[in-house]
């Protein structure tokens, strides 16, 4: 049942190229994205969208995040992200303009669906992108986009998460392409980067045995830090997740820019720090920011694109990851953050599929 690999949550990691491509699948064609048949909004309705709500637990909350990123980008609608056991609480402007995004591998997230009740009640249009046909989600909410990733067995979620990835691309790519803000040859390219990832990840899975260098170098380590600028903190954020969820080692996803306002306070000889530097626009800036942990002793491992080659100067070791354009960039630098909270988890000896404490569907409140 584990396809031959000693946990679910390995066998998930390396089925991630396939959850891409069936998660593109018939949604792609040569120069166009169609969601016609999933999103019933029409291209006068998605030109009068105002703002967008991502809401969503945990790791679907981390795509949310990315999410911002894309469609903000893409689609030049302005959104905000929320934890779904917040959103509820916080009174948010939501008008018959809004369309509230909400993301969850099972469908049944008790706060993701109290959240999609509320947001319908107040007159939103709520779009859900789940994994699971006929979830809770999926009945309620007024348009729906699977991810095909297959079933999701290990607690720590992985595939779900890059298929949530690309379900939002391909909604930021559609949103530009009816709003006409892109023209024909860029979505066809945005479309050809796409249809390259499943590749690409492929590729960075070969890095494996450097991460697992790295995570049994960090598991005495019971602190450490993860530092990026913009996508990478967003990405950030989802490695120290997965790295606490399965090590138990305690772990913090900072905004590279802020660790100076505080948090700098903290790093000391010896303390790991993965730093990710994808993003060209602030290449220069992380490598600072890395300078500044490194003289205050952090072992470091760098993240980077290929090509990039100042970062091995400051950094104890690094990995490449393949190129690909700047926002696609979390469907590759995500893995190896995976692949570093299991063989962490491996090294500290702990349970990779059954994390403690933690439940695959959390249906209370
Ligand atoms: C972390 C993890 C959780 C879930 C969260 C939301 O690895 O799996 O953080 O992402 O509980 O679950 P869904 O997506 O089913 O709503």
């Amino acid at each position: 049942e584990k396809g031959g690999y000693d946990h679910f949550m390995m066998k998930e990691i390396y089925e991630q190229p396939k959850a891409i491509r069936d998660t593109l699948g018939s949604r792609i064609k040569e120069e166009t994205v169609d969601l016609t048949n999933e999103i019933g909004l029409n291209k006068e309705e998605i030109n009068e969208i105002e703002r967008i709500h991502f809401v969503a637990c945990g790791t679907a909350y981390h795509a949310g995040l990315v999410g911002k990123y894309v469609i903000e980008d893409l689609a030049r609608i302005p959104v905000e992200c929320d934890v779904a056991s917040e959103y509820r609480y916080r009174n948010p402007i939501i008008t018959a303009k809004t369309l509230v995004i909400v993301v969850s591998q099972s469908g049944e997230t008790a706060d993701t669906l109290a959240a999609l009740r509320e947001a319908k009640r107040q007159g939103a249009r709520v779009l859900a992108i789940t994994n699971v046909v006929g979830s809770s989600v999926a009945r309620e909410a007024d348009d729906v986009m699977i991810t095909w990733a297959g079933p999701e067995i290990a607690v720590a979620s992985t595939k779900a998460y890059t298929s949530q990835l690309i379900a939002i691309y391909l909604l930021g790519a559609y949103f530009a392409q009816e709003k006409e803000l892109k023209t024909a040859a860029e979505i066809t390219t945005i479309i050809s980067e796409l249809k390259q990832l499943p590749e690409k990840v492929e590729e960075v899975l070969q890095q494996e045995e450097t991460v697992k260098a790295f995570a049994t170098s960090i598991a005495k380590h019971n602190n450490l830090f993860f530092l990026g600028r913009g996508l990478d903190n967003a990405v950030g954020l989802e490695g120290s997740l997965k790295l606490k969820e399965l090590s138990y080692i305690h772990s913090e996803a900072y905004a590279a820019g802020e660790l100076k306002h505080g948090t700098l306070a903290l790093i000391e000889e010896g303390i790991p720090v993965i730093a990710l530097a994808t993003q060209p626009a602030i290449y220069d800036k992380m490598v600072s920011n890395v300078e500044e942990v490194k003289a205050r002793g952090a072992h470091v491992l760098g993240l980077t694109t290929v090509g990039n080659n100042e970062l091995e100067k400051t950094v104890d070791e690094v990995i490449y990851i393949p190129a690909v354009s700047d926002l696609l960039s979390p469907v590759i630098t995500v893995i190896p953050l995976q692949l570093l909270a299991y063989y962490a988890c491996l090294a500290r000896g702990y349970d990779v599929d059954k994390p403690r404490n933690l439940a695959k569907s959390v249906t209370v409140e």
